[in-house]
């Protein structure tokens, strides 16, 4: 085989250029031959390193160079000389038993027996080999063995027990083992299993109302904030007011905002309970997240969580069939040690691939309680075009801090619309033709349950 191996390269050094078909009649082998010879990778570099050596950078030159060169080097067959300037590649081995060589021979011949799962796994990654599973059957005769085939009953009717035509019938036997039929009732929201599946657990989301200290206040969102303004938010009439919160902890987000502190500067503006106990419809379920976090942050001892939820939130929009006043949002919080913008991304491309949404883009943005943020862009095919899905960011000390979670925590979270992304699925351009009194229950009945792609 080493030999056939030569005389390939030998007559490549002639021509430049050679197709394996026309070796056949050059070279007088057979097709099959060549190729292996030629997919051969560490023997074929073994082969090309003479005596003398040979330049490094020449050698890595040859087809399948670099996986050839790591094989044989591990392989102990040849070595680099670094001292010699350019680095020349010599042999080690005095000679060589090309061990690849002989499994692909036993495997062309159909004995694979003696090859290990490991040399499998890799010829199969270096795609040598491809493995084919073939099943049958041994059939013997059983004990009601006949020639012919009788069909047997599967259902008793009135005629049959009747006309007692049942006892010269044959039924078939009851299978217990048999799966049932799907049942019409509720199912897990898809969204649903692949958090579960990434190992998240969900955050209890059933409180609309929410004042404005967790929805605002806890989140570093200074009081005058526009988006605290009744342009944007639904305030609550009756109760208008919250009275209960952790004392402690207000007065550590008042100082933070008022003072600063933690390595911040805060604000520096007179903040005030009054505004921070106004209750309100929730703008966004990250007031969740930050009830969540200060729970957290009152354990003994802080263990890495991931959460997520999938609820509705509010804001006071002005309609169109882009916006709604009540919508889905799908929050995500991760807290563990040494958490980067890197995870972040990370997290996002496992989850959109999961939903078959591969091209993401991320944009720099801001908001109050993260630093640095992010929003988040998927690729629509069918538009054409990048649409914003949601926002993101690390959390800022002077959010966590002031809860108490230890000082090297990172939180990682975000913001994702379920309405947007719904409406690309289904091909909507009216919101209002997905949600509301508009919607179409033919439409909701003739929508598979599951729309995900795999
Ligand atoms: N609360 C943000 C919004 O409503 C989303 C977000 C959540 C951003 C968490 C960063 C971190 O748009």
């Amino acid at each position: 085989m080493s030999q056939l191996c030569e005389q390939i390269l030998k007559h490549l050094e002639k021509h430049d250029k050679v197709n394996t078909l026309s070796l056949c009649n050059i070279l007088g082998e057979d097709h099959q031959k060549i190729v292996g010879a030629l997919k051969n990778h560490e023997a074929n570099i073994y082969n090309a390193v003479p005596e003398s050596g040979v330049i490094q950078m020449d050698l890595m030159k040859l087809p399948n160079a670099k996986i050839g060169f790591s094989k044989a080097m591990s392989a102990g067959w040849i070595q680099v000389d670094k001292t010699a300037a350019p680095p020349l590649v010599k042999r080690k081995a005095l000679t060589i038993v090309d061990i690849v060589q002989e499994h692909l021979k036993k495997i062309a011949l159909g004995d694979s027996s003696k090859l290990s799962d490991k040399d499998k796994q890799e010829y199969k990654k270096r795609k040598l080999i491809q493995e084919v599973t073939i099943k049958s059957f041994n059939l013997t005769k059983g004990s009601d063995f006949k020639v012919t085939l009788d069909k047997l009953e599967t259902d008793l009717t009135t005629e049959m027990l009747t006309s007692g035509h049942w006892q010269n019938l044959k039924f078939k036997e009851y299978n217990f083992g048999a799966l049932g039929t799907f049942l019409e009732c509720g199912y897990l929201h898809p969204l649903l299993k692949i958090f579960l599946e990434m190992g998240f657990s969900e955050m209890p989301t059933n409180n609309y109302i929410e004042n404005s200290f967790w929805n605002f206040d806890t989140l570093f969102q200074p009081q005058q904030h526009p988006a605290r303004d009744a342009h944007d938010t639904f305030f609550i009439s009756d109760p208008k007011l919250s009275t209960k919160f952790p004392q402690d902890y207000l007065e550590r987000v008042k100082k933070v905002h008022s003072k600063g502190g933690y390595g911040s500067q805060g604000y520096g503006y007179d903040w005030k309970i009054e505004e921070a106990q106004k209750n309100l419809l929730r703008t966004h379920t990250t007031a969740v997240s930050a009830r969540m976090l200060y729970k957290i942050a009152q354990l003994k001892e802080f263990k890495p969580v991931k959460l997520f939820s999938i609820d509705k939130v509010f804001r006071n929009e002005t309609l169109d069939a882009t916006h709604l006043a009540e919508f889905y949002q799908v929050e995500g919080v991760i807290a563990d040690y040494n958490l980067t913008l890197g995870d972040l991304i990370g997290v996002f491309a496992e989850f959109f691939k999961k939903l078959g949404i591969t091209q993401l883009d991320f944009k720099p943005a801001y908001n109050p309680y993260t630093e640095p943020s992010m929003e988040i862009f998927c690729f629509h095919p069918g538009l054409g075009k990048w649409i914003e899905i949601g926002n993101s960011g690390i959390f800022r000390p002077e959010m966590l801090l002031p809860m108490g979670l230890p000082e090297d925590v990172c939180v990682i979270a975000w913001g994702l619309s379920l309405e947007r992304p719904t409406m690309i699925k289904y091909g909507f351009n009216n919101i209002r033709d997905l949600v509301g009194p508009k919607v179409d229950l033919e439409m909701v009945q003739r929508s598979p349950i599951c729309r995900l792609n795999k």
